[in-house]
């Protein structure tokens, strides 16, 4: 989390408002390089394309492409910011199981596309007929059985690749090049290496003779943490882990073939780029104690924060504002709205007085954009540069951004 002095954050609170979100750049761009240098230590020719959807705030997607990164959408709207921010579209992977004509579209412009069904293919193949003079390349997106708890709805089992490859062939001026995955919750080293050996196996089986252009393994590796955030799961390993179960089993495969022609390792972080940078500040408005339980109500949501904060106690820290506190025995920090369920933090041991601030950490993915326009606007988001200077990366939204799709005629 960074370290904020009491009267840092009074400045921040006055120049910005309160609450708000603090997007740590500098720690952010030194995760990114140790992310990307543990990958490309085993397998030079890896690449990060960045998960728009954790948090596309284009502050952050422009951070990204200043170091290198790809960008990875799955909507129109995630494509166009890409765009917006600079990228090429052969620098823009575009992924999800409904891209529509925004995927179609994409593809056309020459970006990255992996499908995720035979209806899409059907449709890909359908298009690129009006172009007869053009050859285009996709990427499949493969399903997997991991050993998870749960049969993952994306992608395409081996029988349906098969199909895939052979609508392609009928499509002349079409190819498969790549292969793509993603696997939620299974962030252990079995599982990413198990991901690794099945992408390399797919790959022998469906490009024998010759090689993918990529193999995209998507994300899901734990990122950094808090210690105190960390002791809440079983084990996270570290990048370099990371890199021995999958980059090195890449480049142990393809050693013997030329530089030229190894595919691009490509994954997918999201989190794990951002979830620890950005810190979110509320402050606390009201506190009391209701039937033997005590409260602290906050000018913030559990809807500012993400879900992660009601699965796991994010990490947290107290600035004393100076009112005379007291200390309070499992306290809940909870929201602004009107809901039972809007708790952001359980069981909080210790002083606290109206005007203290809470800062929480690790609240970088879901956050932002996943807050919903229900009862309060969103507040702004604020970068610490690396120059050290503060500036708005998001300002804060008004009453007339939520209102103005509505109509207010009869
Ligand atoms: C296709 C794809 N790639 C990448 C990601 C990002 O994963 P993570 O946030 O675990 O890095 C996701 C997240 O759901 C995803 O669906």
């Amino acid at each position: 989390m960074m370290d904020l002095s009491l009267s840092e954050i009074e400045r921040l609170e006055a120049a910005f408002g309160s609450p708000l979100y603090l997007f740590d750049e500098t720690a952010f761009t030194q995760n990114y390089h140790e992310l990307d240098a543990a990958l490309k230590k085993q397998y030079p020719k890896y690449q990060i394309s960045y998960s728009y959807k954790t948090n596309y705030t284009p502050y952050i997607c422009s951070a990204v492409k200043r170091l290198n990164g790809y960008a990875e959408v799955v909507s129109g709207m995630e494509y166009e910011i890409a765009r917006r921010v600079g990228y090429p579209s052969d620098q823009i992977i575009f992924n999800g199981p409904n891209k529509g004509e925004d995927g179609l579209s994409a593809l056309l412009e020459g970006s990255i596309v992996n499908v995720d069904n035979l209806d899409e293919m059907s449709a890909v193949c359908e298009r690129v007929k009006d172009f007869p003079e053009k050859s285009f390349e996709i990427g499949l997106r493969v399903n997997m059985d991991l050993g998870q708890s749960f049969t993952s709805r994306f992608g395409m089992d081996e029988r349906d690749i098969v199909k895939a490859f052979d609508l392609v062939k009928e499509a002349r001026n079409l190819s498969v090049v790549g292969l793509h995955c993603h696997i939620s919750r299974c962030r252990g080293l079995q599982a990413w290496q198990k991901r690794a050996e099945i992408m390399l196996g797919l790959a022998d089986r469906f490009f024998a003779g010759r090689q993918p252009k990529y193999l995209d393994l998507g994300s899901g590796m734990f990122g950094k943490m808090d210690p105190v955030f960390e002791a809440q799961f079983d084990h996270v390993p570290s990048y370099t882990d990371y890199a021995f179960v999958t980059a090195k089993l890449v480049a142990d495969r393809y050693a013997a073939v030329s530089e030229a022609d190894k595919p691009i390792l490509f994954t997918e972080p999201g989190t794990t780029l951002v979830n620890k940078y950005i810190d979110f500040i509320g402050r606390v408005d009201a506190v009391k104690t209701v039937r033997g339980k005590s409260f602290a109500v906050l000018n913030c949501s559990e809807h500012n924060l993400g879900e992660t904060c009601t699965l796991k106690r994010l990490p947290i820290k107290i600035l004393h504002a100076g009112r005379q506190t007291k200390t309070y025995e499992g306290l809940a920090f909870v929201g602004y709205t009107c809901l039972e369920q809007d708790v952001m933090y359980t069981d909080y041991c210790g002083a606290l007085a109206v005007g203290d601030y809470v800062q929480f950490g690790n609240v970088g993915g879901y956050s932002n954009v996943y807050k919903p326009p229900f009862i309060w606007p969103n507040c702004a988001m604020v970068a610490r540069k690396s120059s050290g200077e503060y500036a708005v990366i998001k300002r804060r939204e008004t009453y007339e951004d939520l209102l103005q799709t509505y109509s207010f005629h009869e």
